[in-house]
């Protein structure tokens, strides 16, 4: 079994997709392990997107993701990161496949609905930061 760390973003909550984009997870065979909503603050994005750090869209993003709240999940299915990845489609929702979150749900490439894990150093990283009871 695998974890990987999920994020419902501010977007996705305010057009209130939370629950379809929790049927698809749960649909999809994962396990929510835990689950929270919450409020980002500025200091904790920034730590959460500092791999982004040198990018362009950096300060935007840190933006968007504390305009309001997200829901954040630790998730757990044999191949987590990879089905977790799969599932949410690619980052850009006019490139993503038929079917997947972010083409149903997504609305341009900063408002993507959605955030996964992209490696299982990071995945480790990214529960780490908010789930620290999960070994
Ligand atoms: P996410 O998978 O959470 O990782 C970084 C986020 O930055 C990404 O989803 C988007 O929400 C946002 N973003 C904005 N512009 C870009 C871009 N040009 N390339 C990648 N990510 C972007």
């Amino acid at each position: 079994m695998e974890k990987t760390f999920a994020i419902i973003k501010p977007d996705a909550i305010a057009a209130k997709n939370t629950g379809k984009i929790i049927d698809m997870i749960e649909r999809d065979g994962f396990t929510i392990l835990r689950m929270e909503k919450i409020q980002l603050s500025e200091e904790e994005a920034k730590v959460f997107y500092a791999v982004h750090k040198e990018k362009p869209f950096f300060q935007e993003v840190i933006d968007f993701m504390v305009s309001g709240p997200i829901i954040i999940m630790a998730l757990e299915k044999e191949n987590a990161i990879a089905d977790w990845r799969a599932l949410m489609g690619v980052t850009n929702p006019e490139n993503a496949d038929e079917g997947t979150i972010r083409k149903l749900f997504g609305t341009g490439i900063m408002t993507n609905c959605t955030h996964g894990s992209d490696s299982p150093e990071n995945a480790k990283t990214e529960l780490g930061l908010f789930f620290e009871d999960l070994d």
